[in-house]
């Protein structure tokens, strides 16, 4: 402990430097004018894993960006740890409200603040760091792989073609990975679910062409204020979603996880005044920790349509869209539930308009499992870093692979996450702590000493 404590203060500004290059790359998945940005950053990873010892280190290409691989195996009777990344990163966008450029990290208060700083980069690049420490103290106790993808934030389409032709490559113990959030540095947890996703796009249409709003208003359907009612009667009253079905595969959590799960710290002062709200929403019946947890939303990403530029212009659109996600728990399916909204926003459109539902990617939801040894091993090198023993919380986000690993591979999964709710992940002035980096790079080689051991 001691030991990996002296590597990390001896080597901080390097680690620092180093993930500090590695953001600079404007690595947006999403846009293809990064394209050349994207398999850059992808070369350095590789670059980065050789150098920290790792070895058949492979750029290996899919029909889209990039997966980095590489691997140390030291003994074919000790249990292999996967570590699965993305190098990928969401837009930027809107520029304006970064308080500092996103692609150039600047350090506030002790925070990294960047794109990609917590959402994934800050927290993959911890995973090299702790592995260059075990390779170079000669502690490395079990066999190690590294799976680092560019598509994630796009929907990791290629990664399943990918697990399915390298099943030998990647088979593995355990997959670990660190994208997801504690709840402080003063209390640390482990998520123990992600939710899926099912996420479509909606077109309605009204007249064939814009009208002038005042020569044909009040005689013609607006498809925006069409549009606006449609999505408004998704929720009812209680806040439940109204697609007829939406709830019938939900397993409802038992009296005791909810009670559980409601233990954790959560101060709703806080909360609003965090995010500049009067007051909380949500489902009736559940509190915030489950509604943002453990249920299923519905949730409007974007909406447009007719004039948005400067100024007033008077029209009358002949188009209006919206980007809606849902966000799915156990054991809903996200192809059952992007079909039962297609079928109920067409069925409820009237007949002034026509519409269109164009479904995304989607993903599994999963729970992870608190019983398990790799559970027990991060529960007690997060312990052991953190002075406290962390607790189980269940996350909102959604990272499809989790449960594709599950199929695929046969293989569970601990998400062994060290950021922070707050960190700004998509919104503008996205951050890290420099010591949720720092004390992650301390934990991962006691979670892999303490698997090990367990393992045995
Ligand atoms: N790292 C996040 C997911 C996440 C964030 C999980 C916080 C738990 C807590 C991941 O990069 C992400 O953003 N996933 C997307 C889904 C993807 C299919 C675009 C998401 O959750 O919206
Ligand atoms: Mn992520
Ligand atoms: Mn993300």
């Amino acid at each position: 402990m001691q030991k990996i404590k002296d590597y990390v203060s001896a080597n901080t500004d390097r680690f620092l430097a180093e993930l500090f290059e590695l953001l600079r790359f404007p690595s947006v998945s999403a846009d293809p004018k990064y394209k050349e940005d994207v398999i850059k950053t992808a070369a350095f990873v590789a670059q980065k894993l050789q150098d920290a010892g790792a070895d058949q280190v492979e750029v290996c290409e899919t029909a889209g960006y990039p997966i980095v691989y590489g691997e140390k195996l030291i003994d074919p009777k000790l249990p292999t740890v996967l570590v699965y990344g993305h190098y990928d990163v969401q837009p930027a966008d809107p520029l304006e409200l970064w308080d500092t450029p996103p692609f150039e990290p600047t350090v506030r208060d002790g925070k990294i603040y960047a794109r990609g700083a917590a959402d994934d980069k800050g927290q993959f690049y911890m995973h090299v760091k702790a592995f260059e420490y075990m390779m170079s103290e000669q502690e490395l106790p079990c066999n190690i792989k590294f799976m680092i993808e560019g598509e994630e934030e796009v929907g990791s389409s290629n990664l399943g073609t990918f697990v399915k032709e390298n099943k030998e490559r990647l088979s593995a113990d355990v997959i670990v990975i660190s994208d997801t959030a504690m709840i402080s540095l003063e209390q640390p947890s482990i998520e123990t679910g992600l939710r899926g996703l099912s996420y479509v796009e909606v077109e309605v249409t009204g007249p064939n062409r814009d009208l002038h709003s005042g020569v044909y208003g009040g005689a013609v359907a607006n498809p925006a204020t069409i549009l606006s009612k449609m999505i408004a009667s998704l929720h009812d009253e209680n806040n439940h979603i109204a697609i007829p079905g939406f709830y019938d595969d939900v397993i409802e959590l038992s009296d005791a996880e909810r009670k559980a799960l409601n233990e954790a710290p959560f101060d709703v002062e806080e909360y609003k005044a965090d995010l500049g709200i009067n007051e909380i929403w949500g489902e009736a019946g559940y509190s915030s920790i489950e509604r943002a947890g453990t249920r299923p939303t519905l949730e409007v990403n974007g909406l447009w349509g007719g004039y948005i530029g400067e100024g007033a212009k008077t029209v009358l659109p002949s188009k209006a869209f919206a980007k809606i996600s849902m966000r799915l728990v156990p054991n809903q399916n996200s192809t059952r539930i992007t079909e039962l909204f297609q079928s109920h926003f067409e069925g409820i459109a009237p007949k002034y308009v026509k519409v269109k539902v164009t479904p995304h990617h989607g993903g599994e939801p999963v729970v992870t499992p608190t019983d398990s040894i790799a559970y027990k091993a991060a529960e007690k090198a997060l312990h052991e870093t953190f002075g406290k023993m962390p607790i189980p919380t269940r996350g909102g986000g959604s990272i499809p692979i989790v449960a594709l690993f599950e199929k695929e591979l046969g293989i569970k999964t601990v998400l062994l996450g060290f950021g922070l709710d707050s960190d700004n992940l998509h919104s503008p002035n996205e951050k890290y702590g420099i010591d949720n980096y720092l004390k992650g790079i301390e934990t991962i080689p006691l979670f892999h000493k303490y698997f090990t051991e367990l393992s045995k």
